[in-house]
């Protein structure tokens, strides 16, 4: 496909300006010394030219998306319309907070909600990114620890099925990070007990876990981390699964950051936008980053905790992700949200169990919102990959579920169909998953040439990544 640029046409144009009828003033010294380097394209050019580009992408509002551990449920275009009113949208951060009491409002009612949700006692809706919120919360378990000088607490753990921001945040913010293995894709609590002592600050865990499994040990885990000293991390990106139905603070944990913009529907990928709030429980919220919005009698206002971390980004946060996830939330009610989350579960389970007679799961056991299946021995009987596979599902119009993820899984793909799909949906993913199955079994056609129809087939990746190109350059 063209860059508009290569569309370009002399003389061609969207709109022809009036002619001017009042008198004309020269800005010579700001005047540019070439013209701008447009393209020059008529609207119908332009339509067309955009309209081509959006089909050669592919999100949630194409097809299946079954992309495990980020939730990409489809987003109720409503959001979209509360986002854009016009109250939202012309606001100026900066403005007194008296001029922008609705706006406050948005925000309040949020953080009331998701405390409720979470059993947390306060929340900040600053961070931008769920791994922003984690580097927020090991922020806030650092400062615990050195308020109470208590210096010496320097390790934080983090089981093996961990998404890979856990050990990336902690060690961001200075910890050092001990990983302890899995039994069973569950923790292990004679390994955890193995590696807590008076130098733990904490650990950080996700309930259910990337492998899709609901850890039923976990109130002596954190039971144990918390004999030991140490505080309690929730990584709420799995939250689609429970929420409604159990919470984080009364699994024991002390600090949980969420995905607004996956559990609670904001269109996100490709790095943004996203919304990481971070909530915890009263002894802590002295340490929150500023600013929280507070109610006092009918007033809203942004307040500065009084021990507070400071500023995670500016402003208040992603706050058009935080007026989506009001929406959502308002629109659900106390009985959809839970309702949402027992469907999750439901079509999880539902495609897990038609896709296991030639796809097994890498654990034997019923899973949350989402499954991981191993294709090792397919690889040993085939030679095909889980690569292969998930290639050739682009053929019959799907995105690709995770691959290689978590890495404690050989040939691993993680489904999260959510809740968002229909029964028809699902039978039809297994009937595509069913026929590559047996075109792996043939070899017919060499799957390891999948995509067939797609305008690039299988880009180098890596070399896509570590030498990045960001500029057209025209050959
Ligand atoms: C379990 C888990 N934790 C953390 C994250 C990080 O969230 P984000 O991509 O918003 O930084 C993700 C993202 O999908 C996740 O699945």
């Amino acid at each position: 496909m063209n860059l508009i640029f290569e569309e370009s046409h002399k003389g061609h144009r969207c709109t022809e300006f009036p002619k001017i009828d009042l008198p004309v003033y020269q800005l010579k010294s700001k005047l540019r010394s070439a013209p701008a380097e447009l393209p020059e394209v008529s609207e119908c050019e332009l339509i067309r030219h955009y309209t081509k580009a959006s089909e050669y992408t592919f999100g949630v509002d194409s097809g299946f998306y079954p992309l495990g551990s980020c939730t990409m449920k489809y987003n109720p275009k409503v959001n979209e319309a509360t986002a854009s009113f016009a109250g939202f949208t012309d606001v100026h951060p900066l403005q007194p907070e008296s001029t922008v009491q609705g706006c406050l409002e948005v925000m309040y009612e949020l953080k009331e909600n998701l405390k409720e949700i979470t059993g947390m006692d306060e929340f900040g809706l600053q961070p931008s990114a769920g791994a922003h919120g984690e580097f927020t919360g090991m922020c806030l378990i650092k400062t615990y620890h050195e308020s109470r000088n208590d210096l010496k607490r320097k390790k934080i753990i983090v089981p093996d099925s961990a998404h890979g921001t856990n050990p990336a945040s902690a060690h961001m913010c200075g910890f050092d990070v001990i990983s302890i293995p899995s039994v069973n894709g569950i923790v292990d609590l004679k390994e955890l007990d193995a590696v807590l002592d008076d130098t733990t600050a904490g650990l950080m865990l996700t309930n259910p876990n990337t492998l899709g499994l609901y850890d039923s040990g976990i109130l002596d885990i954190t039971k144990k981390v918390h004999e030991a000293g140490g505080l309690c991390y929730y990584d709420g990106a799995n939250l689609n699964a429970i929420m409604g139905i159990s919470r984080p603070g009364d699994m024991g944990f002390d600090i949980v950051h969420l995905n607004l913009h996956k559990t609670f529907s904001t269109p996100h990928g490709g790095g943004g936008p996203g919304a990481g709030a971070v909530g915890c429980k009263e002894f802590l919220s002295s340490f929150l980053p500023a600013p929280i919005v507070e109610k006092y009698h009918d007033r809203y206002m942004l307040t500065v905790p009084e021990h507070s971390i400071g500023k995670v980004r500016t402003f208040h946060g992603n706050f058009s992700v935080l007026i989506r996830a009001l929406t959502y939330l308002m629109i659900l009610g106390r009985e959809g949200v839970k309702e949402t989350s027992m469907n999750a579960v439901l079509n999880a389970n539902y495609l897990m169990s038609l896709l296991n007679d030639v796809y097994p799961s890498a654990y034997n056991a019923a899973c949350m919102h989402e499954f991981v299946l191993s294709l090792e021995k397919m690889k040993q009987q085939t030679g095909v990959t889980a690569l292969d596979i998930a290639k050739r599902m682009i053929d019959y119009e799907m995105h690709p579920p995770t691959m290689y993820f978590p890495m404690i899984v050989h040939e691993a793909l993680m489904f999260e169909p959510t809740e968002t799909e229909s029964i028809d949906t699902l039978k039809h993913v297994s009937d595509v998953m069913h026929c590559i199955y047996e075109e792996a079994r043939n070899s017919n056609p060499d799957l390891s040439q999948a995509p067939y129809t797609t305008e690039y087939s299988r880009p180098d990746e890596v070399s896509a990544a570590r030498h990045t190109i960001l500029k057209y350059e025209h050959h």
